[in-house]
């Protein structure tokens, strides 16, 4: 796994191609799972304060803007400054700022924000316990992280065709579309590494959740996570 230096060259390296790459290696299925977790944090019709770590080029920032209520604000961080340059361009008018910031370091007062999401960002982090002991520091009493993150069917057969399509078909895509192979290499590599929520689950109560629910897509090709602090 690289560092988190090898980390944000990758992400900006790609940066220009990720969109397109995004919807079409998911044929569009990356829209309808950023919209369910959109609702689970719009949830309310107060104005929030939502965070979104590793924003990227800030598709999922933007879907909570437009989706929360009046007076809403978002903050959306990440490392990488190529990925961040494209969500900039994307966010002119709406209520959110983009900075430059790690997960595991967030240069927030504690209990700022009533929401906490990461889409397709938490099996990256460096540290992954601190990165989420660092979103829970972040988030108020009572308030609620989303996360989204890519994952293999627990369904023997499923997943076979889907190590086909991510370890073979993905890798060349990616690389015709970027240009670069080792990013579409390590990315599928590291979607096989990140823990199923048996495992999972537990690390969000150490790192001091209290309630935390799981629903998965596509037979577990995506899950989500809801989590209460
Ligand atoms: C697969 S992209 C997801 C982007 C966006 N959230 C989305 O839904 O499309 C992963 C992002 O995580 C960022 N990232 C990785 N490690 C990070 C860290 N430790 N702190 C902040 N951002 C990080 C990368 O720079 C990259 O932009």
């Amino acid at each position: 796994m690289p560092d988190k230096e090898g980390i944000r060259e990758l992400f900006d390296d790609i940066a220009p191609g990720y969109d397109s790459f995004n919807h079409r290696s998911s044929f569009g299925a990356d829209r309808s799972w950023r919209r369910k977790a959109v609702r689970e944090i719009a949830d309310t019709t107060r104005p929030i304060q939502v965070l979104d770590v590793a924003t990227g080029t800030a598709d999922f920032a933007i879907a909570v803007a437009d989706k929360a209520a009046p007076g809403s604000h978002v903050t959306g961080i990440d490392i990488s400054e190529g990925m961040l340059r494209i969500g900039r361009g994307k966010c002119q008018g709406k209520p959110i700022d983009l900075l430059t910031a790690q997960a595991e370091d967030l240069p927030f007062p504690d209990s700022s924000f009533d929401r906490v999401c990461v889409a397709f960002g938490v099996r990256n982090f460096e540290d992954r316990a601190k990165g989420l002991a660092e979103m829970c520091r972040v988030l108020r009493k009572g308030g609620k992280l989303v996360i989204l993150e890519l994952s293999y069917p627990a369904n023997r057969l499923i997943r076979f065709f889907y190590e086909l399509y991510s370890l073979r078909v993905l890798p060349r895509m990616g690389a015709r579309m970027t240009g670069n192979l080792d990013a579409f290499t390590y990315l599928p590599e590291s979607i096989l590494r990140f823990p199923l929520p048996a495992a999972f689950m537990p690390m969000l109560h150490e790192a001091g959740f209290n309630t935390v629910r799981h629903k998965q897509f596509i037979f577990g090709v995506c899950r989500m996570y809801v989590a209460y602090k």
